[in-house]
């Protein structure tokens, strides 16, 4: 029985990528429970506050459950064909103290998908990522890609993922993703 985090980049209430992560939850494969984590509450990084305070509470919360998960789902908006600035944010307080890199993202499983009314599916915002995870030295799981484009159009006026296709799409990759993140755990 694995348990990954997931984390929404955006924090707008009607947000498709939220509703892309509760979708997720739903039809994520036996064995496998994804929990839903938040970046609300982390303020915009600054090193002086780092510095006199500490890491604010918010970061602590989500550092502890990123620890104590065996992976990380993160669903992702695109703005201006890279990450939202405020998911990079989140991330950016995460990978403070650098000493504490390894603890949190070292060798993590961390999957990706993100969904869009644009065509793209969030592609940039993917490529983005890449680098990124790079640097911590997560694993990204490069299997089939969840890219939803023209969000408007599969998700209900309640942010319910109606699209059968789409549906499939998510439910495939999430046995994929669990499948890496069991031979991590394997392997680690
Ligand atoms: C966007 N949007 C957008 N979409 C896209 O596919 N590629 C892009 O480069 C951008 N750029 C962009 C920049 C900024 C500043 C904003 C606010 C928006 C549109 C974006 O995909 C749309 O607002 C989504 O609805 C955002 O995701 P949530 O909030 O619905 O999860």
């Amino acid at each position: 029985m694995a348990k990954i985090v997931g984390i929404s980049g955006s924090l707008r209430r009607g947000s498709y990528n939220s509703a892309l992560l509760r979708a997720a939850v739903e039809l994520a494969p036996k064995g496998l429970t994804i929990e839903i984590a938040t970046i609300r509450g982390i303020p915009l990084y600054d090193g002086d506050v780092e510095a006199e305070q500490g890491l604010p509470e918010a970061v602590q919360v989500l550092k502890e459950q990123i620890v104590s998960a065996d992976g990380v789902l993160l669903v992702t908006p695109e703005y201006n064909n890279s990450i939202p600035g405020v998911f990079k944010n989140a991330i950016d307080w995460l990978s403070r103290p650098p000493a504490d890199i390894p603890r949190v993202f070292r060798g993590r499983p961390v999957g990706l998908m993100g969904a869009t009314p644009g065509h793209w599916g969030t592609v940039l915002a993917h490529n983005a990522w890449l680098p990124v995870l790079r640097t911590l030295g997560a694993m990204a799981w490069s299997g089939p890609r969840v890219q939803v484009a023209d969000a408007e159009k599969v998700f209900g006026a309640d942010g319910r993922l109606l699209d059968p296709a789409v549906r499939e799409m998510v439910a495939k990759y999430l046995v994929g993703f669990a499948q890496f993140v069991e031979r991590v755990r394997r392997y680690a």
